[in-house]
C-alpha cells in the first residue's frame, strides 16, 4: 500500500479527484494517511475530514520566520511516514530539505503544459490568465517529479486541452481542470502504487 500525504492550498478538488478516483477503485494500492494545508480555513481540509482523512494546517502565519515553518511542515510530514507526497495545488515554495529528502516521492500537478506557463509567479489562476494572454490555442496539464527547480523535475503526464475564443481565466481553469487535471492527477499516483514508471536519465519511462 503506497501511503500518500497531499498538501494543498485551496479549494481542494484535485484533491477530491483523487478520494473519489481511490473509492471508485480506479486508483488501488493507495491510502491516503493524511492532508495538510498552509492555510487554515480552506475547503479542502473539510473535504478530507469528511472522508475520514487526518487533516491539518501548518500555517506561515503562526511562525516567526520561513525557516521555522519550513521545518514545521517537514515535520508534520515526517510524522505521517508516506511513501509519496503529492502536491495538489499548493501553492507555496516547497521547503528545499523536504525535497531532498523525498527525492524521487513528491509529484505536483501543474495548470499548464510544462514549459510553458511555468515556474516562479505561475500558479493558479495566474496561468490561465498568462496563457490567454499569450493567445495560445492549446493549453493543458502536466503532472511532474518535484526537484529543486520550481516546475523543472521529470515529467510524469501531460494532457492538452483546447482554449476558445471567448475564454475567462475562471472558465479556462475549469476546463482544464475537467479534461485534463482530475484525470492526470489520479492515473499518476496509481501508475506510481503499481510501479508502472520510472525515471531514467531524468526523464519518466513507462515500465508495463
Ligand atoms: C489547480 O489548478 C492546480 O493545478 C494549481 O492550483 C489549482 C488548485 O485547485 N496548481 C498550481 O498552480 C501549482 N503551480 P484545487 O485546490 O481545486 O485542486
Amino acid at each position: 500500500m503506497l501511503r500518500v500525504v497531499v498538501l494543498v492550498s485551496g479549494g481542494g478538488t484535485n484533491l477530491q479527484a483523487v478520494m473519489d478516483a481511490i473509492s471508485a477503485g480506479s486508483v488501488t494500492n493507495t491510502k491516503l494517511v493524511g492532508v495538510i494545508s498552509n492555510n487554515k480555513t480552506v475547503k479542502s481540509l473539510e473535504r478530507a475530514r469528511s472522508a475520514g482523512i487526518p487533516a491539518f494546517s501548518v500555517s506561515p502565519k503562526d511562525y516567526a520566520d520561513r525557516a521555522l515553518f519550513n521545518e514545521a511542515l517537514l515535520a508534520k510530514v515526517d510524522e505521517m511516514q508516506p511513501d509519496l507526497v503529492v502536491l495538489a495545488g499548493f501553492l507555496v515554495a516547497v521547503p528545499p530539505a523536504m525535497v531532498a529528502r523525498y527525492s524521487g516521492r513528491i509529484i505536483n500537478i501543474h495548470p499548464a503544459l510544462i514549459p510553458s506557463f511555468c515556474g516562479v509567479g505561475y500558479y493558479g489562476l495566474k496561468v490561465h490568465e498568462k496563457a490567454l494572454e499569450r493567445g495560445v490555442k492549446v493549453t493543458g496539464a502536466t503532472v511532474h517529479f518535484v526537484t529543486e527547480g520550481m516546475d523543472e523535475g521529470p515529467i510524469i503526464s501531460q494532457k492538452p486541452v483546447c482554449v476558445e475564443d471567448d475564454d475567462t481565466p475562471e472558465v479556462l481553469q475549469r476546463r482544464v481542470m475537467e479534461q485534463a487535471e482530475w484525470i492526470l492527477l489520479p492515473q499518476a499516483i496509481d501508475d506510481i502504487a503499481n510501479g508502472r514508471i520510472r525515471t531514467e536519465n531524468g526523464r519518466v519511462v513507462r515500465t508495463q
